[in-house]
């Protein structure tokens, strides 16, 4: 059974943080997880934008906005899923067994990222299953995710196929080319 890895941004602040949240979703997308909520608030240019992208270069990444992000934990906690808040102040995912601790359950992951400060209860064992902290500096969501899921699926994804692409870049040691 393949285990879908959806992320939930929340925060977004339209004029502030597209260009971030946008690579929120791109790194995403990228690194193998199977979907992107943009939490709260509806976002159509951002939509637009990932809606080019999978037309272009194919995968069946799901994108969904403007659910309130409490409804969106209660129901994929519903359907047996666990939830994981990426944290500065969580579990460190280098020096503690908390990645092992997630991947031994094999249940579906809802990965929950910030942009301005997250509500407390992001934290509280009613919403996250696991607090995991990318090491105990604060940096930024994008650069946070895509470690996480570098190391969640061990590189593999990153060698993965995109079904129905109507683009695939031709790996070069110089120059571009896309077929
Ligand atoms: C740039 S931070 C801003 C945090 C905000 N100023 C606060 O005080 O909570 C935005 C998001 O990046 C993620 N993040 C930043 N540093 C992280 C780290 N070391 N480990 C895991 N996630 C991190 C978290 O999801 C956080 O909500």
């Amino acid at each position: 059974m393949q285990t879908q890895v959806v992320v939930l941004r929340w925060g977004h602040r339209p004029q502030r943080d597209a260009r971030l949240t946008t690579h929120v979703a791109l790194a995403a997308r990228a690194l193998g997880a199977t979907g992107f909520v943009l939490s709260d608030i509806v976002d159509n240019s951002l939509k637009k934008t990932m809606e080019q992208v999978k037309e272009n270069w194919g995968g069946n990444f799901s994108f969904e906005m403007g659910t309130p992000w409490k409804k969106v934990v209660k129901d994929w906690k519903q359907k047996g899923g666990i939830v994981v808040h990426l944290t500065a102040y969580g579990e460190n995912i280098q020096s503690s067994n908390v990645l092992n601790e997630i991947r031994a359950l094999k249940k579906d992951i809802l990965i929950l990222v910030g942009s301005q400060k997250v509500p407390a209860a992001f934290y509280s064992v009613d919403i996250s299953d696991f607090n995991v902290a990318v090491g105990n500096q604060p940096h930024s969501e994008c650069a946070a995710l895509a470690i996480f899921l570098d190391r969640l699926f061990e590189g593999k994804t990153l060698a993965a196929p995109f079904e129905n692409a109507k683009k695939r870049i031709v790996p070069k040691k110089r120059g571009k080319q896309v077929e």
